[in-house]
Formats: structure tokens, sequence, C-alpha cells
């Protein structure tokens, strides 16, 4: 099977509901999690070109740094603590129009200026999240955390 990813132009709902399928077939019949989590943030990076896109799973108490595309991130991060500890904590998508106003928000690239993190529940725990950034400042809104969520929600794991 060829990998290519259809990059599509459009509106940002347009994108979404072409990339989802894509990424549906990606992840069809593989159990393996990391190949799952890299190739669906892959497939987020490559459509939409954010600066990070990458998830962080819960372990021994702490969001790890898994499968992601972007710059060097940091490793782990405890709960309520920044934007990724906060959605863990509050058990509830986060959308940082600004990440300078987000108090607390840590800083793993200096060219971060928005981000929108979603995390991963199942069975009533969190048990990681979605972070992705921008470079830009009010780049994401209800029709991303909708289809983030969507992603999320079908991923095995
Ligand atoms: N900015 C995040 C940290 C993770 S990096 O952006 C990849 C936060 O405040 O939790």
């Amino acid at each position: 099977m060829a990998e290519d990813l259809s990059i599509h132009t459009g509106t940002k709902e347009e994108q979404y509901q072409s990339l989802i399928p894509q990424i549906k077939g990606l992840l069809e019949g593989e159990p393996d999690l990391v190949a799952n989590l890299a190739n669906t943030v892959a497939a987020l990076k490559e459509q939409f070109g954010w600066l990070w896109v990458g998830f962080y799973l819960v372990k021994q108490g702490e969001l790890v740094l898994a499968p992601f595309q972007g710059p060097v991130a940091c490793t782990r991060i405890s709960k309520g603590r920044g934007v990724c500890g906060t959605s863990w904590a509050q058990a509830q998508t986060l959308i940082v129009p600004d990440v300078e106003k987000f108090p607390g928000h840590i800083t793993c690239s200096s060219h971060s200026r928005s981000e929108i993190v979603v995390p991963v529940i199942r069975n009533g725990e969190v048990i990681g999240v979605l972070d992705v950034d921008s470079v830009e400042t009010d780049q994401f809104d209800e029709t991303d955390q909708r289809y983030l969520e969507e992603i999320v929600d079908f991923i095995s794991f």
C-alpha cells in the first residue's frame, strides 16, 4: 500500500474531513500503539504544517513524551503543570490563543504562540494528551477541538 498522504487545501473543516479517513486507513489493522501515534502526528503535521504535534502519555504519574513531529520538546510534565498538565488535571480540551497569557505555560519551543491540548480519556481516566502548537497566535478553535477529539477517540490505546 502506498503511504502518501493526499493533502487537501480548503477550509479547515474540509482539511480535517479529507484527512480523517486517511488517518483511519493508516491505523486500520495495525495494533502497535507507537506506530499508530507516529503516523497520526505525521499526518496532522503534513496536512496543517503546525510547529509541533505530539502525544504525551501518562506513565507513573507523569506525562511522558511520546511520538511527535517538530522541534525537540520537554520530556516530562507533572499533573497540573503547563497547558498539558492542566488539560490532564481538568480532563478537558484547552485552547490557548496566546501562550504568553496562559499562567504556567511551559515553553518547549520559543516559536510557539498558540496551542490546543486534547486529553485522551479511557474508562474515565486521562491516559495521555495530544498537544498541538502553532507559530501564530489564535490558530485553534472549536473546529480543531471537535476533529482532534474525534481523532483521539478512534485511536486504540
Ligand atoms: N507548552 C506545553 C508543553 C509541551 S510543548 O509545547 C511540546 C505546556 O505548557 O504544557
